[in-house]
């Protein structure tokens, strides 16, 4: 991804490995502070999954991918490194699914298997955006909600990507940015890249999604955490609620994910575990408390919308109908 430094423009991953230190940048301070922190050990690896430093499902998979290999390279037990790793965030896939690959690898270079899941995830965000860029537009306006950009996919974003493609190729496209509470990854990071990027785009409360999809936005893209066999899927909440507004208003939903993202061992959304967070994400705000004392909150950190909202799936083998699961091969 481009960041504009002190030095110019410099291009990004989310994460990398250097020297058998994995480097990335700390995606809880953006867009105030850009700022790379060194991830050392497995167990600095779990923390910075947990507190998200690293963020989104596909960059939440490389970040396993190369916590296997940093317990690789210490010579530790690994299969408590996955089990450590894994249980950081049980609502992404791609978590397990890039761990799991590791222990399945565990012969073989763990550095470079890690990099080369990395730079396929990065492959098929490049894939996912040439298809879905045929859905865009000149003119187009597009919502979109969280943060399914190069930060939370190694790089250039399963969401995004299509965006990224469609102003690349001289389409005019204009972003309506669901600010995304509790965590603000919207309006912090979805913004920050679409700044970077220089493409139109404003930041919406969550509750105007609705006020604009009555007869302004085109198209709906969003990202996904899992998606079970039926096409429910979850993704950050507050996305089940865009889905149900889009269908009201008649503007297609689409969903951008990898194949990691899909998990073929659940058949419908009943059975994805959604990750609840500390109540303090919800009663503060930017470090102050605006709830009163004495009262609580409830903080999903995903929700799950049903097969039925949803146009289309794009991946990088094309977009799929949820009827047509079966033809997506790995
Ligand atoms: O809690 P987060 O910020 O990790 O949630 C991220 C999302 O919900 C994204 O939309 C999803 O991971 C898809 S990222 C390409």
């Amino acid at each position: 991804m481009i960041v504009k430094t002190a030095k110019g423009m410099k291009d990004f991953r989310a994460l990398w490995m250097d020297g058998g230190i994995v480097k990335a940048i700390d995606q809880r301070i953006l867009p105030n502070q850009f700022k790379i922190v060194s991830i050392r050990s497995v167990k600095e690896m779990a923390n910075a999954i947990s507190d998200m430093t690293i963020r989104g499902a596909p960059s939440i998979g490389a970040a396993g991918a190369y916590g296997m290999a940093l317990a690789w390279l210490k010579k530790e037990d690994l299969t408590k490194a996955s089990t450590s790793l894994i249980r950081t965030r049980p609502t992404a896939h791609d978590l397990s699914y890039a761990v799991n690959l590791m222990l399945n690898k565990c012969d073989e270079d763990l550095v470079k298997v890690a990099d080369q899941y990395a730079d396929d995830i990065v492959s098929m965000c490049r894939k996912i955006g040439e298809i879905g860029a045929k859905l865009i537009k000149d003119g187009d306006k597009i919502l979109t909600h969280c943060n399914a950009g190069a930060l939370a996919t190694v790089d250039f974003g399963t969401a995004l990507a299509p965006i990224r493609v469609a102003h690349r190729s001289g389409k005019r496209v204009f972003v309506y940015v669901d600010e995304t509470r509790p965590r603000l990854q919207g309006a912090r990071l979805t913004a920050w890249e679409l700044v970077n990027e220089g493409i139109d785009h404003a930041i919406i409360s969550d509750n105007a999604a609705g006020h604009y999809m009555k007869d302004s936005v085109d198209l709906v893209l969003v990202g996904a955490d899992r998606i079970a066999r039926n096409g429910d899927f979850a993704n950050k909440i507050g996305t089940y609620t865009k889905a149900v507004l889009a269908k009201e208003n008649w503007v297609p939903f689409y969903v951008a994910a990898p194949v990691s993202t899909f998990d073929r061992n659940i058949r419908t959304g009943k059975e994805i575990v959604i990750e609840e967070r500390s109540e303090d994400e919800v009663l503060m705000v930017g470090g102050c408390r605006i709830a009163p004392r004495g009262s609580r909150a409830l903080n999903p950190a995903f929700d799950v919308t049903p097969a039925r909202y949803v146009r289309g799936f794009v991946t990088e083998k094309g977009v799929f109908t949820p009827g047509k699961f079966s033809e997506l091969r790995r």
